[in-house]
């Protein structure tokens, strides 16, 4: 039996932070050991927005290859590659665009909500809008049945069943399956004040802020706002920002103790905090040192390596798809 092939991308616009660890890297990490499969860093798509300011595209690109090989991610178990070296996405994104008509994107609510809230730049490009025939490119030229995506990422998911749906009903094939996303139960991971972890909200800690960083961030995450001192009764699970944290880091049993010490006032909030940070420090510690290691290697190789093995497949895929499309070769 050939195993299921998974894919899915990263955009590289900024440093990995906790989400990113507990929301989807760990995730991946489960995936690459049942499962064929390629995540790439998806930097086209990072250009549909950040067209105006490329500059540290590359070099996102590079921090996020080197965290994702601290994190575990792994070339032997897993293709690792970057999207624009594989320029037959970019082929085969052109040939979609030939068959997807333009009000499948118009009403794609991601693409809707994104031109609405983001004031700061110029959004209303071709590009952007092909934003997900890009991706369903990205997805079809591996034939990838599985997709590990967020919530938000469905609507995308399911524009690229529709484009495979078109390609195989307009040439009369069964070529292209339907991807089906994996939506995995994810943690929810706060930012130190309360809203979900993200950079552009300043509230998240990064895989490579310095310990004391972490530590600082992590004391002023807020806790139980109905608990001014310490003697006063916690109730962490439901007043606790920081208790989402808790959850993750610690076992069912420490965290069992920790929520009846809060609750009968004998574990205050500094304590247990201090504790928490102990216990980030401690995971991050183990990617650090991956990191260092993996700096002396030759990670380059491992880059070519993946984009090679990826290459080979988008490359048939691409030779087919023009063969199907034009029934012969004119060259
Ligand atoms: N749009 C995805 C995101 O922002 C990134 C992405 C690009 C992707 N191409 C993909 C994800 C293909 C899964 C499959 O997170």
């Amino acid at each position: 039996m050939p195993k299921i092939r998974v894919l899915s991308g990263m955009r590289p616009t900024g440093p990995l932070h906790l989400g990113h660890l507990h929301g989807v890297l760990k995730n991946w990490l489960e995936l690459q050991e049942k499962y064929e499969c390629f995540y790439f860093i998806a930097d086209w798509h990072a250009l549909t927005t950040e067209y105006e300011n490329p500059g540290n595209i590359s070099e996102f690109s590079k921090e996020l290859f080197l965290e994702w090989l601290s994190v575990g991610l792994c070339p032997q178990k897993s293709t690792l590659f970057i999207q624009s070296a594989i320029k037959e996405h970019a082929e085969l994104h052109l040939l979609f665009s030939m068959i997807v008509p333009v009000p499948w994107l118009e009403r794609n609510p991601s693409y809707k909500e994104m031109l609405q809230n983001i004031q700061n730049r110029d959004l209303n490009t071709y590009g952007f809008l092909g934003y997900p025939v890009l991706q369903a490119s990205d997805i079809l030229i591996y034939k990838a049945q599985k997709v590990p995506v967020g919530l938000d990422q469905v609507p995308h998911l399911e524009l690229t069943r529709e484009i495979a749906r078109r390609f195989n009903y307009l040439y009369k094939v069964d070529y292209f399956p339907e991807p089906e996303p994996i939506l995995s139960e994810v943690p929810k991971i706060p930012g130190i004040d309360g809203r979900k972890m993200s950079k552009s909200y300043g509230n998240a800690i990064f895989l490579n802020d310095p310990p004391d960083e972490v530590r600082e961030k992590v004391m002023s995450y807020i806790t139980d706002t109905l608990r001014p001192k310490k003697s006063d009764p916690g109730d962490p699970e439901n007043r606790c920002v920081a208790f989402n944290l808790i959850k993750i880091y610690f076992s069912d049993e420490e965290r069992e103790q920790i929520v009846k010490d809060c609750k009968r006032a004998i574990l205050g909030c500094v304590e247990c905090k201090k504790r928490l940070a102990d216990k980030i420090i401690f995971e991050l510690e183990k990617i650090w040192e991956k990191r260092r290691e993996i700096e002396k290697e030759d990670w380059r190789e491992m880059l070519y390596k993946g984009v090679e093995t990826a290459r080979e497949i988008a490359h048939q895929t691409i030779e087919e798809v023009n063969v199907i499309i034009f029934r012969k070769k004119i060259l």
